[in-house]
């Protein structure tokens, strides 16, 4: 069953060029994409191609050109609590001890005190933090601190979960222990993951399909399905290594088709690739 649908999807940011000038750039363009109930999808591509741009759109924080964008049927057009977002930075609130961090989204939504407390503590001890409820972030660790971010992103039980590089700002070990801990969660739980990586192994150890953007304004140029059993992706087999080497490939292609990131052998301006898409407005 499809859970979340992105149809011809365009979005495009106008920059304040200085001197009245305004100029548009475009993020997405003609992005098609469907994720299906209980599916972990992983989106990569190359730097600055838009991928925070889509996980920001489909959280509704910023708004879309044109397109269509569906939640179980129903067009996202603002935030909401059935969608949880875990962000690269933690952004987690400082003031508030960890139990209370779980229970934001559920006070929110108007629960009892009681319930609050009970979700809380299932989430907290999903994440095996349950001995830090009282404590305030600071005084945590980064992939501590993550854990907070999923355990209070996961408590609201949204419909999907989208998460923007959760593990990119961790030190190596971490980052590998907190991917089998969200590939655990995802298991135990089969909620429908919607993650943004830069990293080829990270997504292929993690995902059922992984999504892969050409260079800005990104669109969709492959989905790849990763059929590996658990064993495959913990064990880093040669199965594992092959997709890799596939997915790898690809994102080299689409920098190299990227002119931006080519060096620069002073073309016309105005016949510049990348200028075409910096329309100017005024
Ligand atoms: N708030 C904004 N205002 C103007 N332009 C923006 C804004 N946010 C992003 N952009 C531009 O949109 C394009 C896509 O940016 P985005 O952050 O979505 O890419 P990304 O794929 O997440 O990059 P990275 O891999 O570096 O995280 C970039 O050219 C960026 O400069
Ligand atoms: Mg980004």
């Amino acid at each position: 069953m499809t859970k979340l649908l992105v149809q011809n999807l365009d979005k495009s940011y106008i920059i304040n060029e200085g001197f009245g000038k305004r100029s548009r750039v475009h993020a997405l363009r003609g992005l098609n994409l469907e994720v299906n109930e209980g599916e972990f999808v992983t989106v990569i591509g190359p730097s600055g191609c838009g991928k925070s741009t889509f996980l920001m759109v489909v959280a509704g924080i910023h708004p879309f050109d044109s397109g269509v964008l569906l939640l179980d049927g129903r067009p996202i057009s603002e935030p909401g609590l059935d969608r949880g977002v875990v962000f690269q930075d933690f952004a987690l609130f400082s003031w508030m001890t960890v139990r209370n961090n779980v229970k934001f989204g559920l006070s929110m939504k108007g629960m009892p005190e009681e319930e609050q407390h009970r979700i809380s503590e299932h989430y907290l001890r999903l994440v095996n933090l349950q001995d830090f409820a009282d404590v305030f972030p600071h005084r945590l660790s980064g992939g501590m601190k993550q854990r907070v971010g999923i355990a209070r992103a996961m408590a609201t039980e949204p419909e999907i979960l989208l998460m923007d590089e959760p593990f990119g700002s961790l030190d190596a070990q971490t980052r590998k222990s907190l991917q089998t801990q969200l590939l655990d969660i995802w298991r135990e739980t089969k909620k429908t993951i919607v993650f943004i990586t830069h990293s080829v192994r990270e997504a292929v150890f993690l995902s059922q399909k992984v999504v892969v953007l050409s260079a800005r304004p990104g669109k969709v140029v492959e989905t790849i399905p990763i059929n590996l059993t658990y064993e495959e992706r913990v064990s880093l087999s040669g199965p594992l290594m092959e997709y890799e080497r596939r997915l790898e490939n690809l994102i080299e292609q689409q920098i190299k088709g990227d002119a931006s990131m080519r060096p620069v052998r002073q073309p016309p301006l105005a016949q510049s690739p990348d200028m075409l898409e910096h329309e100017m407005l005024d």
